[in-house]
């Protein structure tokens, strides 16, 4: 079969709104993610709490919490004062962060299983001082997301977000394509994900939500993966085949899982390595301080550190 059976079964699903839902694949992921994803990419998540202001009193939400990995660190941050507000979709992933983190008195923390938009809508207006979206913007439509955050932002209040860029991993997703080219039959449902090109999209999604970008980065990270089983070993616990479940036909897995190593294994023959590479994007944006009339007393709001982005850079397209 061709990739132009392939786009005709792509847009028969898309028409007809067949969505796949990563849950089920991070349920399964949840017991194993921290040993793959969080011990490789965790540090670029902490890279990004260390460019914002957290202090101890904070009110903080965080959106898509998976196994608590930034959760932990932001309780740290508040130090047993403030309040945080977590949700996240996957039982499994959820079950991992309450684990890890001790309920203290002075901090009124709260775990919340659930879509994150339905989450934030239920967020009263100017009630958050920072809102953290770890490797999650992705699920969801972001402007809309975006405008939504900055409703439960207070005036100077910060949203500090990090995800995938949608040139990671290509190996992989070329891999996939390659198996449903071979049989567009394969595929069940669509796997829809925003992932932004560069840092200027992620900053073009914050204006749009009318948010000052404050920080937009960039990184990447080599995986350490060497052979084709370690990179199926990968696609499966770290999450990075989430959805996978849902848009496949899950009856013939293990005939979708032997066509994958193949392709991947052609891949490695063709050149020489499988080069797995995490490209990322990371950004903080602030609700915009009203700008304060002469003798008004000041707002208090600090600027984040970090570099200031280009205010003329040109927005490139998602
Ligand atoms: C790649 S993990 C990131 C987890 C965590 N933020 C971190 O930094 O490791 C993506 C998480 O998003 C969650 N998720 C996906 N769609 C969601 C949605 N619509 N609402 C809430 N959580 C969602 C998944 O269950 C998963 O835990």
């Amino acid at each position: 079969m061709s990739r132009t059976g392939l786009a005709l079964r792509a847009l028969s699903l898309w028409i007809h709104g067949a969505s796949a839902d990563p849950t089920p694949d991070y349920d399964i992921a949840s017991p194993t993610y921290d040993d793959y994803f969080t011990s490789v990419m965790g540090p670029h998540s902490v890279s990004l709490l260390d460019r914002v202001r957290i202090s101890p009193g904070d009110a903080v939400v965080e959106l898509a919490c998976g196994t608590g990995h930034l959760t932990e660190e932001i309780v740290r941050r508040l130090d047993g004062r403030g309040r945080l507000a977590v949700v996240d979709k996957s039982p499994g992933m959820l079950a991992v962060a309450r684990g890890k983190v001790a309920h203290r008195p002075g901090l009124e923390l709260s775990f919340a299983e659930g879509d994150m938009e339905d989450f934030l809508r239920r967020q009263p207006t100017d009630s958050a001082d920072l809102v953290v979206i770890g490797w999650a913007i992705c699920y969801s439509q972001p402007v809309r997301l975006l405008r939504d955050v900055r409703r439960v932002l207070r005036e100077g209040g910060q949203v500090a977000v990090i995800e995938t860029r949608s040139t990671a991993l290509s190996t992989l997703r070329e891999a996939f394509e390659q198996v449903v080219a071979d049989d567009p039959s394969m595929l069940t449902s669509l796997i829809r994900v925003s992932l932004p090109k560069s840092e200027q999209v992620l900053g073009k999604w914050f204006r749009k939500a009318g948010l000052d970008p404050v920080i937009l980065d960039q990184g990447a990270q080599e995986l350490p993966i060497a052979s084709v089983a370690e990179a199926m070993d990968w696609v499966e616990r770290s999450g990075a085949g989430a959805g996978f479940r849902d848009s496949f036909d899950i009856s013939r897995e293990e005939e979708i899982r032997a066509r994958l190593g193949e392709a991947l294994e052609e891949y490695r023959r063709e050149h020489g390595a499988l080069g797995l590479r995490h490209t990322f994007v990371l950004g903080v944006a602030r609700h915009r301080v009203a700008r304060a009339t002469p003798g008004a007393a000041s707002s208090g709001a600090t600027e984040p550190r970090g570099t200031a982005p280009d205010a003329a850079a040109p927005d490139a397209a998602a």
